[in-house]
């Protein structure tokens, strides 16, 4: 049942028609415009590429724009709160939107197009299929989201089929979605490369994302503790501590030292497989989820030696 949010206006075809013609980006509501000029580019021999958002773009979407224009021609951002991964309760109404802003942002990088569509266009009355990873979808953020990564992909094969991109570009914040999507790729067929792009951090550490904006300063203070959690793993990993558990239990402790968090989940996980050994071999992945008040941050670091 998809969560359906009260109508936005929809940008006029004047409005629309200035904005491209002053500045160059094309702005497309409308799935089959989206895919008519999706077709057009690709008989023209062009390779476009796919940046998937959520709006309230930071420096995070910039830089997955900057990368994947290294490898193709146009250029194509969308913008969209997707509803049907927001489980009951959680935060898709205040999920903070700002379009204006967002295609301010796109056209500074040379954005060639962004598609932006009403929720109703994505998800008519009726609609129906949905895309599950089944066995990656069930752990760590999918325990306490059980139909979390079920709206994510099915989204992203939509806007896979909509935008028709030769390639598309996720962020290595969410390692867990990045990994999902490769599999349905991989799984489906889908003739798409998918790149991931390293994570981008604020000058302390805390990872980017929309989310931070609804911590007060006292949180957001607090909130760099979870990469300093992961760093402190990464030093253990690094000084010859392979026991999962120990290095867990350090982590949580840090972690705990800020006071109004409730740690949803701590793993440490084999780069491809998610999988968590008793023993970590040659690499792993450590990852976090913390509420801190009401805002569930996460955040990921590579260990390695
Ligand atoms: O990572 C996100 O912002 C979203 O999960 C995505 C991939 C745009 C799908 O809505």
């Amino acid at each position: 049942m998809v969560n359906f949010l009260p109508m936005r206006s929809p940008l006029s075809k004047r409005q629309n028609a200035e904005f491209s013609s002053e500045i160059k980006m094309k702005i497309f509501e409308d799935i089959p415009d989206m895919q008519k000029f999706a077709e057009s580019v690709r008989k023209s021999g062009k390779r476009i590429g796919l940046v998937p958002t959520m709006g309230y773009l930071h420096e995070g979407h910039l830089s997955l724009i900057r990368n994947i224009r290294k490898s193709c021609d146009v250029v194509v951002v969308s913008v969209f709160v997707n509803p049907t991964q927001f489980g009951i309760g959680e935060d898709l109404n205040k999920y903070p939107r700002d379009f204006k802003r967002d295609q301010e942002l796109c056209r500074k990088e040379n954005v060639d197009i962004v598609f932006y569509p009403e929720v109703p266009k994505m998800y008519p009355e009726g609609y129906d299929t949905y895309i599950t990873v089944e066995k990656f979808s069930g752990i760590m953020c999918g325990v306490s989201r059980p139909t979390h990564f079920q709206g994510v992909t099915t989204v992203v094969a939509k806007l896979f089929n909509i935008v028709k991109p030769h390639i598309a570009i996720f962020g290595e914040k969410d390692y867990q979605q990045a990994i999902i999507i490769k599999k349905m790729v991989q799984d489906l067929n889908f003739d798409i490369v998918i790149e991931t792009s390293p994570i981008i951090r604020e000058s302390d550490g805390l990872a980017l994302s929309s989310r931070n904006k609804y911590l007060n300063k006292n949180d957001r203070k607090n909130a760099v503790l979870l990469y300093q959690s992961l760093q402190h793993a990464k030093k253990l990993f690094q000084k010859g501590e392979r026991d999962i558990l120990i290095i867990k239990q350090e982590m949580a402790k840090m972690i705990l030292q800020i006071p109004n968090a409730r740690i949803d989940y701590i793993e440490i996980v084999a780069p491809d497989t998610l999988r968590s050994p008793d023993q970590i071999q040659e690499r792993a992945v450590a990852a976090v989820a913390v509420f801190i008040g009401k805002t569930r941050l996460i955040d990921n670091l590579l260990l390695e030696q």
